[in-house]
């Protein structure tokens, strides 16, 4: 039997992930298809609605209904709880189950190369939806965190949600500090280099031993990756968290294990195609 899949946000023209898992069920050779949706805000209820009625087995949430979804749902997974947002939905005998990857699908895209969390510091600079995500996360792995914001007021608000969690957080100006010496992990999570601009401060002085990743995907290597490299730290962009948070919604609906290989494949050929057709 066909099952059914799909991400529903606005705009969704440049999701990436029905050739992520389009190319995930053809290597396993499961019979399912997966599509995309626009979904306006005011029509939300009626595409959740019409969802179930239509057979899916479950679907991907993005912007801007990651929050607004979550009065039409069930249940919640603890993940989306703590989250207040859900990214996936599945729908299991009948209730519809909210569930969020993003924070885990970052932390997988990350064990790798840290080699364990506990006690370790990362600085996330940005308070926003994805930081929420990928901070609160990070800190049920143990991890100290340090959060930087334009705006201090969020960046305080998300400290204490870590801290209110049972995590560890502290909170700071948003420029260079001695946070730059030891820090483990850096995650640029502003939306600032997704139009190619420079990043508003350097990171002169980091530490070599640092991990840095940029969330943005889409240029591969912004301003602010190029600096971190130059440094003599290890990057990486935002295409591994994309990948683990699609490969973790596919584990939740399917069980066993996603097919990261293929599904990695199959974004970089997506990214390369729409760099070709800007011309
Ligand atoms: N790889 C992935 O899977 C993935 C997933 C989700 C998002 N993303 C990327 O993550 C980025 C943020 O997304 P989001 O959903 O968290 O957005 P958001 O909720 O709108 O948050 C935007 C963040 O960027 C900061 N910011 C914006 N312009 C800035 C500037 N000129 N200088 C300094 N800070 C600035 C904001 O600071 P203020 O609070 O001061 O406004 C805020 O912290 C986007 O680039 C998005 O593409 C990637």
């Amino acid at each position: 039997m066909e099952r059914h899949y799909a991400v529903m946000g606005d705009p969704i023209q440049h999701s990436l992930s029905p050739w992520m898992h389009n190319a995930g069920y053809e290597a396993l050779g499961l019979d399912a298809e997966y599509q995309r949706f626009r979904v306006e805000a005011s029509h939300l209820a009626e595409a959740v609605k019409g969802l179930r009625a239509l057979g899916f087995s479950g679907w991907n949430v993005t912007l801007p209904h990651k929050e607004n979804i979550v009065s039409l749902l069930d249940t919640l997974t603890p993940q989306a709880q703590r989250a207040g947002a859900v990214n996936t939905v599945k729908i299991h005998e009948g209730q519809l189950i909210g569930h969020n990857t993003d924070g885990d699908g970052f932390v997988r895209s990350v064990e790798e190369e840290l080699h364990g969390f506990e006690g370790k510091k990362a600085v996330l600079l940005g308070a926003g939806g994805a930081s929420k995500g990928i901070a609160l996360a990070l800190a049920e792995q143990g991890m100290c965190l340090h959060i930087l914001n334009r705006t201090p007021e969020k960046a305080k608000g998300l400290a204490q949600a870590i801290e209110r969690e049972g995590g560890t957080a502290s909170t700071g100006e948003f420029a260079p500090g001695d946070w730059l010496k030891d820090v483990d992990l850096l995650v640029q999570t502003t939306s600032v280099g997704l139009h190619r601009e420079s990043f508003p401060f350097s990171l002169e002085g980091i530490s070599k031993q640092a991990l840095v990743v940029d969330i943005i995907f889409n240029p591969m290597e912004t301003a602010f990756l190029k600096e971190a490299k130059k440094l003599g730290c290890r990057t990486h962009n935002g295409l591994e968290m994309l990948l683990y948070q699609g490969a973790l919604a596919w584990e939740f609906w399917l069980g066993g294990q996603a097919p990261v290989k293929e599904m990695r494949q199959a974004l970089k050929n997506q990214l390369f195609k729409g760099m070709f057709n800007k011309g």
